[in-house]
This record gives structure tokens, C-alpha cells and sequence, in this order.
């Protein structure tokens, strides 16, 4: 099957039946996340794979009680940092010269740019800049799932400061952001199972200018 094939099969699952995804399927849809490109390559958002149910249990209420929280495999919770700082800038910029192997004066002075840059800008007007660069990794993660035929829903529907409260986040300096049940869809209870895909015409979303 095509890409695009894949992407028609996929739709946001509203029931799933509790069947556990391979560890090999979830790598390979956390990858797809890790290898997507970022503002600046800061990647500034992490991802934590909840399989514990109680605390998917604690999570469902505050998510608008939808199922697919406590029913599925494995529940993504992609999280951004809450600002930019300077040690987090540092950290990656670091990072790239070491796999690299060198120094380069255009990257080292971009650095400089960025360093006076962000730190500065208040937390909430960063914290959505981030937030920005981890729903572009929850795009890819969600293209990998229907590609390995694992049901995906995203979820924004949650209380995120109770959610951040759950997961401890915000005293490690980061933010709920949106989550992705992934699992497999529970073909008997999902009245959207067969329903058709809407979409907008390809006219609509498009406009060519020659
Ligand atoms: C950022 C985002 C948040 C969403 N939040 C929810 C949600 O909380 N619950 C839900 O059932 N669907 C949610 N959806 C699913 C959308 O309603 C769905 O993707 C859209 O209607 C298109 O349908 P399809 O994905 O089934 O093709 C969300 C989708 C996105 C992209």
C-alpha cells in the first residue's frame, strides 16, 4: 500500500479494544517523531509512552472521558518545554558539533543569535513556539502509525494543567502539549469506523499562483 493509501485507511479511532502494539511497531512510530525536523533542530518537546493503567485511568476523567485513553496499547503524551533557556539552546547546538565533529563559525554565531534571542521572550509566547515544534513530530507519529497499521486517535481534548499535575511535568520545566492513543480500533463500538473520510476539495485547500 502506498503512503496515501495509508493515510485514507487511518481516521481518529473513537473505540479501540485494548490489543497491545508490538514494541517493534511503537519504535518505529516514536522514530518517525524523533526524526522530524524542528525550528532550528532544538527539538524542544519529549515524549512519554504511558502503558501503566492506573495511571491512564487517572488520565481518562480529565481527558473528556474518552475510551481510547484507557483503551488502548500504549498512550503518547508529547510534552514542550515550558521556555527556552540558555542551557537548552546550548545542549543541542553542543550536541550537533559533537556528531559532527567540528565547529562551524555561520552555526556557532546562529547560536549567539538564538541565545539572545528566546531566553529573553516571555515563557508563554516560547512555550507555544515549542509546543508548535511537537505537534510536527505528533503529525509524523501519526502518518508512521497508519503506515504500520496501528490506529492512532489524536487528542487535544484534555485538561492540560491537571494532566501536567499527573505527570509531575511542569517541575521538570515542561508542558502537556496533545496526546496519541495508539492501539487498535474496536471495530463493534467506533460509530466512526465506517463512516466516510470528509475532507475539503483539494480547490479549496489549494491555491496556485504561477
Ligand atoms: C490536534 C488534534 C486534536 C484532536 N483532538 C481530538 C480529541 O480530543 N478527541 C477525538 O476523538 N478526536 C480528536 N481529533 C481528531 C479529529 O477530530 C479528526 O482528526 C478530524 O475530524 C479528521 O478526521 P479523521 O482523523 O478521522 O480523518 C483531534 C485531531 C487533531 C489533529
Amino acid at each position: 500500500m502506498e503512503l496515501l493509501d495509508k493515510l485514507n485507511w487511518r481516521y481518529a479511532s473513537k473505540a479501540m479494544n485494548k490489543e497491545v502494539v508490538s514494541q517493534e511497531k511503537v519504535d518505529k512510530i516514536i522514530e518517525a517523531a524523533r526524526l522530524a525536523p524542528t525550528s532550528s533542530g532544538l527539538q524542544p518537546f519529549e515524549i512519554l509512552v504511558i502503558t501503566n493503567q492506573e495511571i491512564k485511568e487517572q488520565i481518562r476523567p480529565i481527558s473528556w472521558n474518552q475510551s481510547v485513553i484507557t483503551d488502548c496499547s500504549h498512550l503518547l503524551v508529547f510534552v514542550a518545554w515550558d521556555t527556552y533557556t540558555e542551557d537548552r539552546i546550548n545542549k543541542m547546538f553542543d550536541l550537533t558539533n559533537e556528531v559532527r565533529g567540528f565547529k562551524n563559525e555561520g552555526w556557532e554565531n546562529y547560536r549567539q543569535m538564538l541565545l539572545g534571542m528566546y531566553p529573553q521572550k516571555d515563557p508563554e509566547e516560547n512555550f507555544n513556539h515549542a509546543s508548535k515544534q511537537a505537534y510536527i513530530a505528533f503529525g509524523m507519529s501519526i502518518a508512521a502509525a497508519a503506515f504500520e497499521g496501528v490506529d492512532a486517535t489524536p487528542v487535544e481534548g484534555f485538561e492540560a494543567d491537571a494532566l501536567d499535575k499527573i505527570l509531575g511535568l511542569r517541575e521538570k520545566g515542561l508542558r502537556s502539549a496533545v496526546m496519541l492513543p495508539i492501539g487498535y480500533r474496536d471495530t463493534e463500538k467506533d460509530w466512526l469506523v465506517n463512516l466516510k473520510k470528509v475532507r475539503k476539495s483539494t480547490d479549496e485547500l489549494v491555491t496556485i499562483i504561477d
